[in-house]
C-alpha cells in the first residue's frame, strides 16, 4: 500500500496532484501557514501556492539571525520556459533579495537520461530559455553559481559518488517504484546538486532551501536521509518549499511540451492573447446562467493566471473573484481584461530579455 502511493508521486511520471492536503499528511511535510504572514511579501507564500516545507524554520532563523545560508535549485532544460517555471524564478529573486547565496543547475544529464535530449540541445535551452528568463525576472548574476551537470567542478563528481554508499537499492525501488539506470544515476546526481554547496570548499555547512513543485518531493526525501546519514561529509539535511501546480490553459496538465498548454515568457503577446481567449474557464453554458449563478474561478485558467502571476495587487484580486462568482462580469470581457495584463506584462519582459541574453551567454561560458 505504501509503495503504490508513493509511486503516485514519482517526479519522472506525475500527472496533476489534486491533493495536496495528502502530501502533507501522508509524505511529513509541513503546511506553510505558520509562515504566511511572517512571509507575505512573496505572493506565493501569501496566497498558500506555497503550501508545503520541510525545515523551513532553519531558513527562518538564518534570515532573520543574518547568518548564512543558501538557495538550490536544478531546472530540466526540455521545451520553453513558461509560466509555471516564473514560479522558481521568483522564488529565486526572492530568497536571493533576503540573503542567499544562489546555486542553479541545468539538468542537462538528467534531461538526456529520462528524456533523451542531446547534451549540445539540452545546453542552449538551459541558456537561452531558462538562464535568460531568470535574468530578466530579477535574478542577479553577481551572487550565482550557475553550472551544467555535464561540465563542473571534480569535487561535485566525487560527492556524488561517495553519496551512493547511503541508500539500498530498496529504498531506491520504494521511492522511485521501478529502476533504471538513468534513474539511479540521475537521483544522485540531484542529491549531489542539493548538497555541494555545504562542501568545504563552497563555506562549509549550512541550511540551503530548494523550492521546487510538489512533484520533486522524491528527491527531496532521499536526499534528506542521504544526509542524515553521512559521515564523509559534515553536512546537514536540506530544507525546502513545495507550491502548487498552475493547470494547463485546456484544463489538464501544464506541459513544456505542449505549446497549447502554456504561455511561454518568450510568446509574441498576440499568439498569447490568443491562447488566452482560448483557455478553459469557470463559465457557465450560457450568459443568461452565469449572470444568474456566477462563474467558478476556482475551475477557472484565467483566475488562475491573474492569482499567480498577473494581478499581484490583493485587493484588485479579490475585485475579480468577487464580480466572477457575482455573475457581474461574463468571461469574455474577464478574458480581454487578462489579455491586457498579459501583454503588458509580455512586453515590458521581453524588453529585459535582450540585455539577458548576452549575460546568459557570460554565465554560462565562465568556468565554475
Ligand atoms: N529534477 C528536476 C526537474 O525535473 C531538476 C533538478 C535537477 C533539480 N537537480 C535539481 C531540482 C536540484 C531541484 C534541485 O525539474
Ligand atoms: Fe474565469 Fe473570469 Fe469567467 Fe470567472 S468570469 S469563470 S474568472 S473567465
Amino acid at each position: 500500500m505504501q509503495k503504490r502511493k508513493m509511486k503516485e508521486l514519482n517526479p519522472w511520471e506525475v500527472g496533476e496532484i489534486k491533493d495536496y492536503g495528502k502530501l502533507i499528511k501522508e509524505f511529513g511535510m509541513k503546511p506553510m501557514d505558520d509562515y504566511r504572514i511572517k512571509y507575505d511579501d512573496l505572493l506565493y507564500i501569501r496566497r498558500g501556492i506555497i503550501f508545503g516545507h520541510r525545515d523551513f524554520n532553519l531558513i527562518d532563523e538564518a534570515i532573520e539571525k543574518k547568518k548564512p545560508y543558501a538557495l538550490m535549485t536544478g531546472l530540466m532544460p526540455s521545451g520553453a520556459f513558461h509560466f509555471g517555471h516564473k514560479m522558481v524564478a521568483d522564488e529565486i529573486k526572492y530568497f536571493q533579495d533576503n540573503g542567499a547565496q544562489i546555486f542553479i543547475c541545468a539538468a542537462d544529464i538528467e534531461s538526456y537520461l529520462m528524456r533523451g535530449i542531446p547534451l549540445d540541445v539540452a545546453r542552449k535551452t538551459a541558456v537561452e530559455d531558462y538562464l535568460t528568463n531568470y535574468l530578466a525576472l530579477g535574478i542577479n548574476p553577481e551572487n550565482l553559481t550557475f553550472w551544467f551537470q555535464s561540465d563542473y567542478r571534480t569535487e561535485y563528481y566525487r560527492m556524488r559518488d561517495l553519496l551512493s554508499k547511503r541508500p539500498t537499492f530498496n529504498e531506491l525501488k520504494a521511492i522511485y517504484g521501478e529502476l533504471s539506470t538513468g534513474k539511479i544515476i540521475s537521483a544522485l546526481t540531484q542529491a549531489a546538486d542539493i548538497l555541494h554547496p555545504q562542501l568545504k570548499e563552497l563555506g562549509g555547512k549550512k541550511p540551503v532551501i530548494v523550492p521546487v513543485g510538489a512533484d520533486q518531493d522524491p528527491h527531496i526525501r532521499l536526499t534528506r536521509d542521504i544526509a542524515s546519514r553521512e559521515t564523509e561529509y559534515d553536512i546537514i539535511p536540506p530544507a525546502a518549499t513545495y507550491h502548487k501546480f498552475m493547470g494547463g490553459l485546456q484544463g489538464g496538465k501544464m506541459s513544456s511540451s505542449d505549446p497549447k498548454s502554456h504561455i511561454s515568457l518568450l510568446e509574441e503577446p498576440k499568439k498569447a492573447i490568443k491562447k488566452v481567449m482560448g483557455a478553459k474557464t469557470g463559465g457557465r453554458e450560457s450568459a443568461e446562467v452565469q449572470r444568474k449563478k456566477g462563474g467558478r474561478p476556482d475551475q477557472c485558467m484565467i483566475y488562475e493566471l491573474c492569482l499567480y502571476h498577473l494581478v499581484p495587487d490583493d485587493i484588485e484580486l479579490a475585485r475579480i473573484h468577487a464580480e466572477c462568482v457575482s455573475g457581474a462580469t461574463l468571461c469574455g470581457d474577464c478574458k480581454k481584461r487578462c489579455a491586457g495584463f498579459l501583454t503588458t506584462f509580455l512586453e515590458e519582459h521581453q524588453k529585459k530579455v535582450a540585455q539577458a541574453r548576452k549575460t546568459a551567454e557570460k554565465i554560462a561560458k565562465k568556468k565554475t
